[in-house]
């Protein structure tokens, strides 16, 4: 049995099965570069305050430096019964320097240097996201800009609404991604403060700098009150609740591409990289991964209820719940940064069949707002043209046609201030064209949208 490294004031261990219960090495081990990086910067400030000699600084820090070389090297082994990544790394830190290795723990406590490995880890994930957040805009931008003048049908209740250029539609989530990477980037400012020298809770009696190692870690600043310091898990929260938001906005888009990816719609085909085959129905390919993301949006959910749960009714400051803060926010990284791979790929490189979404706006009734307009810009009250309108296209309907069919006479029945000019005006092309008005689907608009777009991320317009 290991003599456990707090176990002073105990008169007998904890049974196999406990320690077990209570360890989290089984998920913090994924913190070891964290946790070794700020007890490095740990090290270096209690040399400098002279809390510990030169020499025993030395000693710690090369023992520290050893350890860093095997986590990289993936050859520490951790043992369940020294409960986390703190206490196992600690141990064979003094296995391996001897008894100055106990020293490193002088002036802090596992509670703020478990604070400072997630706020460390966690600011690395977050550029990471916004990195390849912009790097999927990037990939919306690319098919957008071959596809300003793609004629597609625009929905609202999933019924032909009005046509849209298919740019407009994918910018759509150009502008979803963008508030995505604001919320991440705002939240960076939260993140990167530092927790350490907080102690237990209240701070310590050693001289120390906190600001200091703040610095050495490549924080902005230190957090101003210990107690909170310790307890925070807002950052935790920020981020998950960011990261939900964005596998909403990429569940929407998922949820797209399986439909257009679809017979019914025939809108898109996925390059067979993203797509999967049947074990029995040799014919299909199946837009499995866009699928899989929409399913993965429920358990970023669920990582993010989970922690406001446990977080709620938590009283100051450090309690072992926390210790539940982890296994979400790895699961929650790991499926972020994967979901945002797989999209870029899958929307770089699907194909637009630009045929059959032209085809299919010319032979549905989503140019009645076009005779509507058309109707009141001559004079006529929107509703009642709205109404001259609606009877035209029930007409068609018992004719079996739609609008740009429908004989001059028959419409000059409804109003005479219908004339030959309509049948532009009808025009999938011209009802896009037109719709100029500031962020509509116009083509002049939809170019000027995507010269933004270029610019805030950064890339040469044309
Ligand atoms: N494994 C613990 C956690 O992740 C580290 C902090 C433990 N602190 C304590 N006082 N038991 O929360």
């Amino acid at each position: 049995m290991t003599e456990k490294l707090w176990g002073g004031r105990f008169q007998k261990t904890a049974e196999e099965w406990v320690d077990e219960f209570g360890a989290s090495i089984g998920f913090d081990r994924e913190l070891v570069l964290e946790d070794l990086e700020g007890s490095t910067a740990h090290v270096k400030m209690l040399g400098k305050c002279g809390i510990l000699t030169q020499e025993e600084t030395e000693a710690i820090l090369g023992g520290l430096e050893k350890l860093k070389e095997q986590a990289k090297a993936d050859e520490l082994e951790y043992s369940v019964e020294l409960e986390d990544i703190h206490l196992n790394l600690e141990k064979k830190l003094t296995d391996d320097i001897g008894p100055v290795g106990g020293k490193l723990h002088t002036g802090r406590s596992r509670n703020d240097q478990v604070a400072t490995d997630m706020h460390l880890y966690l600011k690395e994930r977050t550029k990471e996201i916004i990195a390849l957040t912009e790097d999927f805009q990037q990939a919306i931008l690319e098919q957008a800009e071959a596809h300003v003048e793609t004629l597609a049908p625009g929905y609202t209740h999933l019924q032909r609404a009005q046509p849209v250029s298919f740019a407009h539609h994918l910018m759509a989530y150009f502008w979803m991604l963008e508030r995505d990477k604001g919320r991440f980037t705002d939240s960076l400012k939260r993140i990167d403060l530092s927790p350490l020298g907080a102690g237990a809770l209240a701070g310590t009696t050693f001289p120390i700098d906190r600001h200091y190692s703040a610095e050495l870690l490549g924080f902005a600043g230190v957090y101003e009150n210990s107690m909170d310091a310790v307890s925070d898990r807002d950052f935790i929260v920020e981020f998950l609740s960011a990261s939900s938001l964005l596998m909403a906005h990429l569940s929407r888009l998922a949820e797209e591409i399986i439909l257009w990816s679809s017979q019914e719609f025939g809108f898109i085909e996925l390059d067979d990289a993203f797509s999967t085959g049947s074990s029995i129905m040799p014919q299909k390919k199946n837009p499995d991964m866009a699928e899989l993301i929409r399913g993965k949006t429920g358990r970023v959910y669920g990582n993010l209820i989970g922690l406001l749960t446990t977080l709620k009714g938590l009283p100051l400051a450090y309690n072992k719940d926390m210790q539940e803060d982890k296994e979400g926010m790895f699961d929650t990284v790991k499926t972020v940064t994967g979901s945002l791979r797989i999209f870029a790929g899958m929307i770089r490189t699907m194909t637009v069949n630009t045929d059959v979404m032209e085809e299919e706006v010319s032979k549905d009734f989503s140019n009645a707002t076009e005779l509507a307009d058309y109707l009141a810009a001559k004079g006529m009250p929107f509703r009642e043209a709205h109404e001259v309108t609606g009877k035209l296209v029930f007409t068609c309907i018992q004719k079996g046609c739609v609008l740009k069919d429908l004989p001059l006479s028959d419409m000059q029945e409804e109003s005479t201030l219908i004339e030959e000019d309509i049948y532009d005006v009808l025009a999938p092309v011209a009802a896009v064209r037109r719709r100029n008005s500031y962020g509509g689907t116009g083509f002049d608009q939809v170019c000027v949208q995507i010269g933004k777009a270029k610019e805030l991320i950064g890339v040469a317009t044309k």
